[in-house]
């Protein structure tokens, strides 16, 4: 599975980056406003520290003007992924950027089992499905994701299912479970996957042990 960090703060991604965390980044239009930052210069310094996928986000919302902001967007770095949302300009924006422009494509905002069907006949690279935002309304958003995992493996389709709005380190591990490809998150969600009591409560025991031995290491 890989991990995308779901932010903007490049003091952020260079921590996680060194802790070989990142496999991409995913930002979007509220990531940026709280970044503080103009959208081109924050983009071109997070795909300086980040090999993987980069997703920077359209802003229209008419086909003809998505393709205008995503041949912009796709000049600030060869690993920029190309995000539209999930409407019907968004798709066929998505075809012409898969086809004509031979760039990766995240499909964002996606809600629903159909949409995600719609995606991945558009030929997204990657398809978002907001689990977080589903859990707010009283629905379980990891159905969702195995929804689509079922839809996308009935099919072949080569979309991969990149997990989006993760609040939780739970949606982390079921969204593995389910077998999705990606998971995005913010830097805190990420780094707390390492916490366990136990690791804490035996790490101090063990510690605790040696310094009664009197001995060093090193
Ligand atoms: C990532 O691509 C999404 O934009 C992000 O995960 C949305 O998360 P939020 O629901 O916490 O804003």
């Amino acid at each position: 599975m890989k991990f995308f960090v779901d932010t903007a703060d490049i003091k952020e991604i260079r921590e996680l980056h060194d802790l070989g965390l990142v496999d991409g980044v995913t930002t979007n239009p509220s990531l940026i406003l709280k970044s503080g930052g103009n959208i081109t210069d924050v983009t071109k310094e997070i795909c300086s520290i980040v090999e993987g996928p980069v997703s920077a986000e359209v802003v229209a919302t008419e086909y003809g003007q998505m393709i205008k902001e995503a041949e912009v967007l796709a000049k600030i770095a060869d690993n920029i992924c190309i995000k539209v949302p999930l409407t019907l300009d968004g798709l066929k924006a998505c075809r012409t950027i898969r086809t004509s422009m031979n760039r990766l494509v995240n499909v964002t905002l996606c809600f629903s089992a159909n949409q995600a069907l719609l995606a991945a006949k558009a030929g997204a690279t990657f398809i978002s499905p907001f689990v977080g935002r589903i859990d707010d309304t009283g629905s379980d958003g990891m159905e969702l994701i195995a929804e689509i995992r079922q839809i996308y493996d009935n099919y072949d389709f080569p979309t991969e299912i990149l997990t989006a709005s993760v609040r939780t380190v739970n949606h982390v591990k079921q969204a593995a479970l389910i077998g999705a490809d990606v998971v995005t998150a913010p830097p805190a969600t990420l780094k707390a996957l390492v916490s366990h009591p136990l690791t804490d409560k035996g790490l101090a025991q063990f510690l605790a042990d040696w310094a009664k031995t009197g001995q060093k290491i090193a």
